[in-house]
């Protein structure tokens, strides 16, 4: 299955069959059917489909959110179990999460309390994560005092401090404008640069599963299957702005488009 990422490379994330369904007002309905695919060591993947075509369900699924209907889901070859978080596994939310009542400095703390760390060690982790993304003077400042971007670097911060070597990350920048978007998408890329977690991505923003993945895996409108898979193959380290500007990246987004073009439609027609 060309693209697919079933040769080749060390599986961390090995997702067979899966299958969701949900009871709803009396019927079930099938929101995930026969999704397989691996994700490599290091590799940036992204999810991307329409609205409703079951990407968050599926990253669920993998972060133990969420019980699978059908199929399998093994993480370095051990099976996941739900309810029960996978060590090493970070998650980045659609919307940003974090508490209001605690500073940047604390939220992004947080991370660590839930591990145990503290003191010293957490201090320095802190203050490495706000110099890393950008928030340099904003310690001490509440989530209300800040931008949609700068709450979306203490989400991932928030995330990152563990140092974990999966991320998860479910449209972590979905409600921002386009130009804090591509922002993010630097920030995004240079941490990532110098951590090459493995990383799923969903997102239903084709310009934004370009700029950031590796390979895109592209999901039918409900009920959400894999359609087709891309590989992403522009030069890394990439910058945000200038890929958009390659002759390939038009190339490819005009081919990813026409088939996620088809899903919009279909979604639409429901
Ligand atoms: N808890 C739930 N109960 C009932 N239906 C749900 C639930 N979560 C998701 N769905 C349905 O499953 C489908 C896929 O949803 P979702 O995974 O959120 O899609 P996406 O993230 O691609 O927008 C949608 O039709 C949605 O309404
Ligand atoms: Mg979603």
């Amino acid at each position: 299955m060309n693209g697919a990422g079933l040769l080749g490379g060390t599986t961390r994330i090995e997702v067979r069959g899966l299958g969701k369904s949900f009871r709803l007002e009396g019927r079930d309905i099938e929101a995930v059917s026969d999704v397989s695919f691996d994700v490599r060591e290091g590799e940036f993947v992204a999810l991307l489909g329409p609205s409703g075509s079951g990407k968050s369900t599926v990253l669920n699924m993998i972060a133990t959110l969420l019980e699978p209907t059908r199929g399998t889901i093994a993480i370095d070859g051990r099976p996941v179990v739900a309810g029960k978080a996978t060590p090493g596994v970070g998650y980045v939310f659609q919307r940003d999460a974090l508490f209001p009542w605690r500073t940047v400095a604390d939220n992004i703390g947080y991370g660590l309390d839930l591990t145990g760390i503290k003191g010293e060690e957490r201090a320095r982790r802190v203050t490495d994560c706000i110099a890393q993304a950008g928030l340099k003077g904003f310690e001490n400042a509440y989530p209300a005092a800040l931008s949609g971007g700068m709450r979306q670097r203490v989400s991932l911060m928030r995330a990152l401090i563990v140092a974990p070597r999966i991320l998860l990350m479910d449209e972590p920048f979905g409600a921002l404008d386009t130009h804090t978007k591509i922002d993010m998408h630097a920030v995004l890329l240079s941490l990532w640069e110098r951590g090459k977690q493995t990383v799923i991505f969903v997102t239903h923003d084709l310009s934004e599963a370009l700029t950031l993945a590796d390979r895109i895996i592209l999901f039918s409108a409900r009920p959400g299957r894999v359609k087709e898979a891309f590989d992403v193959d522009f030069p890394r380290p990439r910058d945000p702005v200038k890929v958009r500007e390659t002759s390939r990246y038009a190339e490819l987004y005009t081919r990813i488009w026409h088939s996620l073009g088809e899903e919009f439609a279909k979604g639409r027609s429901e």
